[in-house]
């Protein structure tokens, strides 16, 4: 286990006005943001396979690196841990002060889209698109029960009063006895693929989003429907609730907030707060008063609420894998396209899920400095240059080096092959 080098957030460095702070430093777009109860500490997780726990304070980020994919959901998981799950299927549960792994969980057989801790912080729960819900317990990381029944992916999971709530790609929202994992009832049928779902269980109702658009508020016991919030957006895919639960935040597909006063069911705010891209992770900050945005951009965003100047921010900045591909000769377009989301070509410094490939040719295979390989790659007995980067995309990497965590991509038509690694050639020689 590596603990990376601490880093310096730059605070709010470029913040187009007071209040619009930003995390820098992954390497990749983030998918979830969560912020600790007491409001002192964020967590990110991100495409470029890391998890940044954020002190809010000094703005100081310490990386935790394990996952050998996209981390899709983090959450803190009781005193001094966090959970963080994703594309590899695996749930790393963190130690934060030691900055070291407590327990890789496994057992999954497809992505991991939400994880919830139960509200007396002894056990977790992951919600999977293999159709299940895993539950471990958090001191041990041993497993104790799988939920199964749906028909499908479930994108979210809550706990409230004693019970488990789940949403599904099956489009139900279904509720299971904790302590014996049994399912209970489906509390909603709503058609379309349910992405999200957010309880107050004190004052009895749930709210949903789905792809379809559809933003329902229902009430946790009957299922009888209290609001429709739905706007014609979608998909819905996240939803975050302030401190006192007085609000909730929706973040959807096309990149707006949408903010909804739950007294009322009233939108109280609507703000574009992506010009591209979507608007996947959200977590209102302890004040209540910001919410932590997170979409295309490798940053995340604070974002005050019902500020009136600011405008759209996440995605303004052009992303290499977006330029024009007319612009480009076939190798570099092939190289944005389909590297550039996961390798730099320089030393610069900037995480992303694969190594930098500056100083490629001629390199032995594993050796970029402070990059964590898998084992099979770190142990391969393989130096890159034409003849070999040729094989690794004329194969496909599981082929060429089995077990690597380099995503399965093969180029089949030669030429192409031979067009990337001259664009390589000439553009990682520093
Ligand atoms: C989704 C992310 C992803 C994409 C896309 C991707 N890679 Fe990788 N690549 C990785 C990861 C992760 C590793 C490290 C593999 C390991 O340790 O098992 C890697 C390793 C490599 C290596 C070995 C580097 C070394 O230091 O040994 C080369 C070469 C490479 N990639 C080239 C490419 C090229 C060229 C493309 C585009 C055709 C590409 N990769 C696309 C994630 C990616």
């Amino acid at each position: 286990m590596r603990l990376a080098a601490i880093a310096l957030a730059l605070w709010a460095a470029e913040a187009p006005a007071e209040g619009f702070r930003v995390l820098e430093g992954h390497g990749g777009p983030v998918h979830d943001v969560a912020v600790s109860a007491d409001g002192t500490r964020a967590l990110t997780g991100s495409f470029d396979n890391s998890v940044g726990l954020w002190d809010l304070e000094t703005g100081g980020v310490t990386w935790f690196d394990g996952h050998e994919a996209a981390v899709k959901t983090v959450i803190f998981a009781g005193p001094g841990r966090a959970a963080s799950a994703g594309d590899d299927f695996a749930i790393e549960v963190w130690d934060l002060a030691a900055g070291a792994r407590l327990h890789r969980l496994t057992g999954h057989k497809a992505q991991i889209k939400d994880l919830a801790v139960s509200p007396d912080g002894t056990e977790l729960a992951s919600a999977s698109w293999d159709g299940t819900v895993g539950l471990w317990d958090l001191a041990t990381g041993s497993q104790t029960a799988w939920l199964t029944g749906h028909e499908s992916g479930v994108n979210d999971v809550a706990y409230a009063g004693g019970r488990i709530f789940t949403a599904s790609v099956d489009g139900t929202i279904r509720s299971w006895d904790r302590s014996t994992g049994t399912p209970e009832r489906i509390l909603a049928r709503h058609g379309f693929g349910v992405t999200c779902l957010l309880i107050n269980a004190a004052e009895g109702w749930l709210v949903y989003g789905a792809t379809d658009g559809g933003t329902r508020v229902i009430d946790l016991v009957t299922g009888e429907i209290l609001a429709d919030l739905t706007l014609d957006r979608r998909p819905v895919l996240d939803i975050a609730a302030n401190p006192d639960m007085t609000q909730i935040a929706v973040g959807d597909g096309e990149g707006h907030i949408m903010v909804v006063d739950t007294a009322t069911w009233d939108i109280v705010h609507d703000f574009r707060a992506a010009k591209r891209g979507p608007i996947w992770a959200l977590a209102y900050d302890a004040t209540g008063e910001t919410v932590l945005a997170g979409g295309i951009d490798d940053t995340a965003h604070f974002w005050p609420i019902g500020a009136k100047q600011g405008g759209p921010i996440i995605g303004t900045t052009e992303r290499g894998f977006l330029k024009d591909p007319a612009t480009m000769s076939n190798g570099e377009r092939q190289f944005r396209r389909k590297c550039s989301i996961c390798h730099s070509l320089a030393d610069d410094g900037i995480r992303r899920a694969g190594p930098s490939l500056a100083g490629l040719f001629g390199r032995k295979a594993g050796s970029y400095p402070g990059y964590l390989y898998s084992d099979t790659v770190a142990q391969a007995d393989i130096v890159w240059d034409e003849t070999t980067i040729d094989r690794l995309f004329d194969l496909g990497p599981d082929h060429y080096i089995p077990g690597t965590k380099m995503p399965m991509q093969r180029i089949t038509s030669p030429e192409d092959r031979a067009d990337l690694i001259a664009f390589l050639k000439d553009n990682t020689e520093g």
